[in-house]
Parts: C-alpha cells; sequence; structure tokens
C-alpha cells in the first residue's frame, strides 16, 4: 500500500504501537485521526497537531459517534487500524478470572469487529481502502499466562482471513498485522528483555506495508518464530518453555 497520502484512523493510538505507527504515517504525509479513551492524552496528541477523536470500542453508540465525525472532518478516509487492545494476565484456577476473560473479548475481539462493522459501508462505497487488523505472534504461539488474550487474537487472525475473502473484489484490502513482544515502556522493556524496540520495529512494519501488494500478514522478523512454530515443528517445546511464566501468576508464588 501506498503509506503517504493517505488518510488513516487509528483506533486504539493514544499510546504504545498505534501512537508510533500514527506518527510514521504522519511524517510519511498522511493524515492521522487517533481514536482512543482518555481524553487528556487525546488533548496533547490534539495540541501535538493530530486530528483525535473519543472513542471506546466496546460502546456501538461510541463507535458510530466517533466515525460520523471522522467522516464529517475526513470523506477522504480511505485506512482504518483496529489497534485497540488489552493483554491481562489470568489464572484459570479462579474464577474471578472471567470478568477479563470478558473485557479482553469485548475490547479485542468484538471491538475489532465493531469497528470494521461501522467503518466498511463507507470504504466499499469509496471502492477502495485498507483495514489493518492487529492480532499476535501470541494468537499463533499461546502465552498461557493470557489464555484469552491468545484466545481473542487467534480470533482476530481467523475473523481477518474471513474478511479478506468477503471483501475480495470491492477495492478494499484487510492486512494483518502481527506484532511480537514489543517494548512500548521502559518499565516493559525491564520486565521482557526480548521485547523488541518500538522504533524499530516501526520501521520495519512500515517497510513491510508499502510492499506491492500489500502482505495479507505484516510479519517482521521477531515475529515469524511464533507465526511458523507449528510448521516448523518448534511450537509444543516452546508452548512448554512459554509455560514456565506460569510462576509469575501471584496464585503460583510461595510464600516467604
Ligand atoms: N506491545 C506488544 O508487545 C504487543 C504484541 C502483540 C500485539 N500487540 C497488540 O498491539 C495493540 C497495541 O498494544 P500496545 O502494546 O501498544 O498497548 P497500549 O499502549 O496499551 O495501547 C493500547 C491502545 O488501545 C486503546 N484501547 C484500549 N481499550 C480501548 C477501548 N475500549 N476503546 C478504545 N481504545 C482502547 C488504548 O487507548 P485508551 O486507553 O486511551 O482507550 C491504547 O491507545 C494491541 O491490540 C495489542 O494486543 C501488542
Amino acid at each position: 500500500m501506498y503509506i503517504t497520502n493517505r488518510t488513516v484512523f487509528i483506533a486504539g493510538a493514544t499510546s504504545g504501537i498505534g501512537l508510533e505507527l500514527a506518527r510514521r504515517f504522519a511524517a510519511a504525509g498522511s493524515a492521522v485521526i487517533i481514536g482512543g479513551r482518555r481524553t487528556d492524552l487525546l488533548d496533547k496528541l490534539a495540541a501535538e497537531g493530530f486530528a483525535t477523536v473519543p472513542i471506546d470500542v466496546t460502546d456501538a453508540g461510541s463507535i458510530d459517534r466517533a466515525r460520523d465525525t471522522i467522516l464529517r472532518s475526513h470523506p477522504s478516509l480511505d485506512t482504518i487500524v483496529t489497534m485497540s487492545g488489552v493483554m491481562i494476565p489470568e489464572d484459570l484456577r479462579d474464577p474471578a478470572h472471567f470478568s477479563s476473560a470478558r473485557e479482553t473479548i469485548d475490547i479485542n475481539l468484538l471491538g475489532t469487529i465493531r469497528v470494521i462493522d461501522a467503518f466498511t459501508p463507507h470504504l466499499i462505497g469509496g471502492g477502495a481502502g485498507t483495514i489493518i487488523t492487529v492480532s499476535s505472534g501470541i494468537g499463533f504461539l499461546p502465552f498461557p499466562v493470557m489464555p484469552t488474550y491468545a484466545a481473542s487474537k487467534a480470533g482476530v487472525h481467523a475473523y481477518s482471513e474471513a474478511l479478506r475473502a468477503q471483501l475480495d473484489g470491492t477495492g478494499v484490502e484487510v492486512a494483518e498485522l502481527i506484532p511480537p513482544a514489543v517494548a512500548t515502556t521502559p518499565e516493559h522493556a525491564r520486565r521482557n528483555p526480548r521485547a523488541l524496540d518500538l522504533a524499530e520495529f516501526a520501521t520495519e512494519v512500515m517497510d513491510l506495508l508499502q510492499t506491492n501488494p500489500t502482505p495479507h500478514e505484516i510479519l517482521v522478523k521477531g515475529v515469524l518464530m511464533h507465526r511458523r512454530a507449528e510448521r516448523d515443528g518448534t511450537y509444543d517445546e516452546l508452548v512448554a518453555q512459554r509455560s514456565q511464566a506460569l510462576a509469575m501468576l501471584p496464585s503460583r508464588q510461595q510464600p516467604q
């Protein structure tokens, strides 16, 4: 896809990967609208010159209001990024985990579907555009500390595949961004020293996005291990390795 002269709405760009990609699209000469719930961050980003819109992807009314606002100010909108997501550890031996499971599915999977539903008619009407969904390496190689997160991202993958098939012939393409661990804060980098540097990750993503034709899956080198684990026969061993992190769940820790 071209990354210049686009009009891009990123739902979930008040921080992290979404914000970094917003900056990259803007630097490449595209108009960017940033969405999210945290109005203090939206105000800060508006002061920087971004167009911003409040949106809660769990609330269809909020999404429709955001869509109407965006289409009034940016009728040339041609790119949607469904970035909103939460990553919540869950202990499945504790029934209280269910509220986290519900929240995760509501934001990561149903939120993605709601945003796509709201904007697809506009893109199809224009006969062109790109929807970038966001799954995760964890959708292909589970991290047992976050069971519903893995399920939600496997769901986003399957949904993206079906969406692409259903939109075939409309001019609207679907690309799935599949990040590995990316350090979005110093704290994140400290907790996971193997997480990719955010700026390096974003550079690789923007390069891949510009490949023609747009790849169905945006796979930086650091995520190939996850994406190809089943094919490479490393899946069981890697899941066992990643299961060691279950010791970090508070309920699994021995009293001192
Ligand atoms: N960082 C990683 O290691 C990694 C790896 C694989 C995949 N991912 C995926 O990449 C995406 C971005 O993650 P990140 O690491 O950059 O995390 P982040 O900094 O926490 O960003 C998450 C974004 O989602 C927004 N969001 C959350 N709930 C929302 C809701 N109900 N409505 C609207 N927006 C909502 C947040 O904005 P508000 O709080 O302002 O609403 C924020 O802008 C997520 O989908 C995540 O699963 C991340």
